[in-house]
C-alpha cells in the first residue's frame, strides 16, 4: 500500500483542492513537527524528570505543569521565525505572542492549547495538542482584538493525541483526516483519509460529579440515556470519560458519541476554552458530519469577546447534540 505521508496530503490539497496556501502548508507542517516533539518529551515521562507541577499558575489559575510549560515553549520555538505567522495565542499565556522584529512576518494567527489534559498527564492517560489557525485581518496590529473571531472564520484546525499510538488530526475545511506518527522514520503517515462521525449513538461522556450542578435540559437528556431501553431512548447506552478532551473527540470520531462539558451552576460560563478547545474541535467535528452547540447555538457562531473566553460544549454525533440542543430550546 502506499504510504501517503502529512506533507504529501497538503500538498494534494494545495495543488488538487486548492484549499491549501504554500504558507498555511508550512505553518501545519511546523505545528505537526512540534507535536513530533512534545510526544517525545511525553513519552519519556519520569525518565528525564518532566513529570509534576511547574510551580507556576497559567492565566486561568490553574497549577501549570512542568509538561505544560515545555509543550508551550516548543510550539513557541517552532512558530516564530518561519515567516507564516502574524501572532499566536496560547492557553498558557495571557497575552498573544508577538512575532519578535528579527524575524519576518507571515498572515496568519495560531491559537493553541500546547497540552490539553493537564489532569491526566502524571498518570500515563492519552494527553494531546490542540491548535487552530485564523487569517489575520489586514492592516491591523495583531493584538487580543485581531484573535476575537468566530471559529467559522478558522481556516483550518488539528489536534494530536499522545496514546498508545501518537496520531494527528487534521482539517483545512475539506473534511477530517488522520494521521499516525511512525516514529523510526519520524513522519506522518495518513491511516485515516477520511473520518466521519456516524449520526446516532448510544454513547455519552460527561463528567458526572458535576450532575447536582447540572441545568434541567441535561439532567433530562442524562436521565434518558442512563434509563436506557426501559427509557424514552429506547436503547441502552454506555458511558466513557477519560478526561483528556483530545481523548474523548477522538473516541468520537472513530466510532461516533456525545461529549458534554455543558454550563452548569458551577461553570457559569462553561469550563472549556472557546478558543483553544471548543472551536478547534468544533470546526473538525463538523467536518466529520458531527455537529457542536454551546445547548443553544451552533459553537462556531459564538462572536469571542475575549481571549480566553470559557463555553459550553455539546459535540458529537448529529442526531443526539440536536436532541440535548432541543432540549435546552424548549426550556
Ligand atoms: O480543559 C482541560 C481538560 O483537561 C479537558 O481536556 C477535559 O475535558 C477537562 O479539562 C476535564 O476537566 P474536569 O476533570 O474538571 O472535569
Amino acid at each position: 500500500m502506499r504510504r501517503i505521508t502529512l506533507t504529501q496530503y497538503l500538498v494534494e490539497q494545495q495543488r488538487e483542492k486548492g484549499v491549501v496556501s504554500a504558507e498555511l502548508r508550512l505553518l501545519i507542517e511546523v505545528v505537526a513537527r512540534a507535536c513530533k516533539s512534545i510526544s517525545n518529551a511525553v513519552s519519556k515521562g519520569a525518565l528525564t524528570g518532566i513529570l509534576g507541577n511547574a510551580g507556576s499558575d497559567n492565566v486561568q489559575g490553574e497549577a501549570q505543569k512542568k509538561l505544560d510549560v515545555i509543550s508551550n515553549e516548543v510550539l513557541l520555538e517552532a512558530n516564530e521565525w518561519g515567516g507564516h505567522l502574524a501572532a499566536m495565542a496560547s492557553e498558557e499565556m495571557e497575552h498573544p505572542h508577538q512575532i519578535p522584529n528579527r524575524y519576518p512576518r507571515g498572515e496568519y494567527l495560531l491559537l493553541m492549547d500546547p497540552l490539553d489534559g493537564s489532569s491526566n498527564i502524571d498518570v500515563n492517560v492519552s494527553i494531546g495538542t490542540i491548535f487552530s489557525v485564523l487569517r489575520c485581518p489586514e492592516g491591523v496590529t495583531p493584538d487580543e482584538q485581531a484573535f476575537l473571531q468566530p471559529g467559522s472564520k478558522q481556516v483550518a484546525a488539528g489536534f494530536a493525541v499522545y496514546g498508545p499510538s501518537t496520531i494527528l488530526v487534521l482539517t483545512v475545511g475539506n473534511g477530517v483526516a488522520g494521521f499516525t506518527l511512525d516514529r523510526e522514520l519520524g513522519s506522518w503517515v495518513l491511516t485515516e483519509p477520511k473520518i466521519e462521525i456516524p449520526a446516532d449513538t448510544a454513547e455519552f461522556a460527561i463528567n458526572m460529579s458535576n450532575r447536582r450542578n447540572w441545568s434541567a435540559p441535561i439532567i433530562r437528556y442524562i436521565d434518558e440515556c442512563l434509563a436506557g431501553k426501559t427509557g424514552p431512548l429506547g436503547k441502552d447506552y454506555n458511558m466513557r470519560w477519560v478526561a483528556s478532551m483530545v481523548a474523548d473527540v477522538y473516541r468520537i470520531l472513530s466510532r461516533g458519541g456525545i461529549f458534554m462539558y455543558p454550563q452548569d451552576a458551577k461553570h457559569k460560563e462553561g469550563r472549556l476554552r472557546l478558543m483553544y478547545e471548543a472551536n478547534p474541535m468544533a470546526m473538525i467535528v463538523e467536518q466529520a458530519g458531527g455537529a457542536a452547540t454551546n445547548g443553544t447555538q451552533r459553537i462556531l457562531d459564538v462572536q469571542p469577546t475575549k481571549l480566553h473566553q470559557r463555553v459550553g460544549v455539546i459535540l458529537g454525533s448529529r442526531n443526539e447534540v440536536e436532541r440535548v440542543t432541543g432540549y435546552h430550546k424548549a426550556g
